[in-house]
């Protein structure tokens, strides 16, 4: 083993996967630092399950090497599957159980004995704000808690390597928020994550490095940083109070932010996308300037957003496509 090896969690080489007709994963080429959380973003179908699964030993490649920790997801299966846990994308609870029932249950399968298992489900939960939901049935659980739960049963013996399969999709705000700090709590406990995500700003929030995938291949890597100097910074939203006002509004913005800046169809809704130079002084210094640039001139904003890039924005710039061409291929 190299020694770059042993400091990687995750590395694969032309790691292959294909359906029938379909190349679920067409050569892809991970290396994830061991410790860190890393973001793997891309459209429905792109081949984040199928790659999760190969990687933690469920579904044996067609091609290529993966190894975890060192050890060959295919002749060290054992090892690998000792060291990993994962969290699919569809909930592996039982329904019919409470949560509490579930946690003991998988922590009995673990080799807890009773009183172990018991104690450690009381923890989780009550870590995951679930205590009071922990002698109910999870069919009668929110979208959140299971999630919650869902993540919990992964750690009920502490991984060295987490699986997080879209953690959030489907997930309002506030639960989003409660996953992302369980994530955070769990990279800090030394778990490396790899998470899968729709959501460039879920893998903004958490993730070190990204790697974009699009129909079975990494079309981008890099620190956040690097790949935001890619794509661009996001975009201004504002709203006038006066529609006449727009043109004029549209001509400050271009000047200060140098950017592209569109009309849209509300009359007094405008939007401008801040290109990569924005880095520089970041997204929020160079609205800040325009907002300040537009009240001198005497406009007045009624609203204003600073939004990241869209995944489609994200797929745009690094492809020349949108995200849906993928589902079509994918379909
Ligand atoms: N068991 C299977 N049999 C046939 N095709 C499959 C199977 N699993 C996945 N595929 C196909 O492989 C491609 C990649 O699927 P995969 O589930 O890995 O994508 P994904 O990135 O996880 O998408 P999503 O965001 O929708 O979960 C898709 O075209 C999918 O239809
Ligand atoms: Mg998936």
């Amino acid at each position: 083993m190299s020694q770059q090896t042993a400091d990687l969690a995750i590395e694969t080489a032309g790691l292959v996967k294909t359906f029938g007709a379909t190349r679920a994963v067409d050569g892809v080429d991970l290396a994830v630092p061991a410790g860190t959380v890393y973001g793997v973003l891309g459209p429905n179908g792109a081949g984040k399950t199928t790659t999760v699964k190969m990687l933690a030993t469920l579904l044996r490649p067609d091609a290529g090497e993966a190894h975890v920790f060192g050890r060959d997801v295919v002749r060290e299966a054992d090892e690998v599957r000792g060291r990993v846990s994962l969290t699919g994308q569809y909930a592996s609870v039982d329904e019919d159980l409470t949560g509490m029932e579930n946690l003991v249950l998988l922590g009995r399968l673990l080799g807890h004995g009773k009183k172990g298992a018991r104690a450690r489900g009381e923890r989780l939960l009550a870590a995951f704000g679930l205590a009071e939901a922990a002698g109910r049935q999870v069919k009668h659980y929110s979208g959140g808690m299971r999630r919650r739960l869902d993540i919990a049963a992964s750690i009920l013996n502490t991984p060295d390597l987490l699986f997080l399969d879209e953690p959030t999709t489907g997930l309002d705000p506030r639960s989003r928020n409660q996953v992302w700090e369980i994530v955070r709590a769990v990279v800090a406990q030394g778990t490396t994550v790899l998470l899968t995500t729709q959501y460039l700003d879920e893998a903004d929030r958490l993730a070190s490095r990204i790697a974009v995938i699009d129909r079975g291949r990494v079309i981008a890597e890099g620190t956040k940083g690097e790949l935001k100097a890619s794509v661009g910074a996001g975009s201004v939203h504002l709203r006038l109070r006066d529609p006449a006002q727009r043109p004029r509004a549209a001509e400050v913005l271009r000047r200060t932010l140098g950017a592209a800046v569109q009309e849209e169809p509300d009359p007094v809704a405008l939007t401008a996308r801040l290109g990569a130079a924005a880095g520089d002084d970041g997204a929020a210094g160079q609205a800040a300037r325009a907002l300040g640039e537009l009240a001198a001139t005497g406009i007045t904003v009624d609203d204003f957003s600073l939004g990241q890039p869209s995944l489609d924005e994200v797929f745009l710039a690094l492809t020349g496509h949108g995200t849906h061409d993928s589902e079509e291929v994918a379909a």
